[in-house]
């Protein structure tokens, strides 16, 4: 079966992708000053972010993007694989990815200038995402209803924990860590051009004008939609059944309001409200 799970530190993980053992490997992980890692919880723009950093990388030349597979040019570092593909990699500019929570990667980084990117979305589109996305990949758990799958993000006993415990241990260090950037799939939606120089001068790559306008171009969402290098279309039917949708679904905010019941919105802003109450710089459209 594919859909098996692999339970580490209480939280659950795909068994498809990852093992204890890559677990494991993952926070005793050696980063690299040189080394960039795009953190993020599930749906929240990873691929997006992948997108641009190769291209900042690559000063809006797209070759990368459209001839390497993201998982390959920027390995999710908890898979079971990243360990072969980190090692063929470049020496010095690696580009890692990873969904794990700060309380289980900060000790890994503890003392590591390696630059780090956190990526957060609207909670309400991350979950409406993530349930569209698990009906299409047989690697994750039944979805069951939308209901039910809400309740579970709320619980946090999805697949990869809690929204909550992610975004707040990650955005706690943004006061001590000044190798940390974050970046709203919001703030790229409304302004890629803008995201994208922020990222670029994060990274210390300056770019010029066209550079940009190049870059902009080629991680729109429709030009990543007809990318086989992200858009998962090179994985096995039996993995992602891309009959049953696409993993570059809609690529809108906003479009839980064409999901959630008023019922579930106000159960979702009560939760939202106790579980953040110390965070009151988090404000979604
Ligand atoms: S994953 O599985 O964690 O790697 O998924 P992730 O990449 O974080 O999130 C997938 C959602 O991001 C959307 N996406 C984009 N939106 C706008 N523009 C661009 N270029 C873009 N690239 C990816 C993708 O469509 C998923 O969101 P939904 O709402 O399902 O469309």
């Amino acid at each position: 079966r594919l859909d098996v799970t692999e339970m580490f530190h209480g939280i659950s993980f795909p068994g498809h992708l990852h093992t204890q053992e890559s677990l494991q490997l993952a926070l005793r992980f050696p980063f690299r000053d040189t080394d960039v890692l795009i953190v993020s919880y599930p749906k929240s723009g990873t691929t997006w972010m992948q997108e641009i950093v190769t291209l900042v990388a690559n000063r809006g030349d797209p070759h990368l993007n459209q001839t390497v597979p993201n998982w390959t040019r920027a390995p999710w570092l908890e898979q079971y694989y990243s360990a072969a593909v980190l090692e063929a990699s470049s020496p010095t500019k690696r580009t890692i990815t990873t969904h794990l929570p700060h309380h289980l990667l900060g000790p890994a980084l503890q003392g590591s200038k390696a630059k780090v990117i956190y990526v957060s979305r609207n909670p309400k589109d991350v979950v409406v995402s993530f349930y569209h996305f698990h009906k299409m990949a047989n690697f994750l758990p039944c979805a069951g209803t939308f209901e039910e799958f809400l309740n579970k993000f709320l619980e946090g006993t999805l697949n990869f924990g809690s929204w909550f415990d992610h975004i707040k241990g990650w955005t706690s260090q943004m006061a001590s860590m000044d190798n940390l950037l974050h970046v709203t799939y919001q703030e790229m939606s409304l302004d890629l051009h803008g995201a994208i120089r922020r990222v670029s001068s994060f990274l210390d790559c300056p770019l010029v004008e066209e550079e940009v306008n190049k870059s902009v171009q080629h991680c729109s969402f429709a030009r990543m939609k007809n990318n086989n290098m992200v858009n998962y279309t090179l994985i096995a039917h039996e993995i992602m059944d891309h009959s049953k949708g696409s993993f570059m679904r809609n690529g809108k905010t906003g479009d839980w309001k064409n999901m959630f019941t008023e019922e579930q919105n106000q159960y979702f802003e009560s939760v939202f409200k106790s579980k953040m109450h110390d965070c009151t710089e988090f404000v979604w459209e």
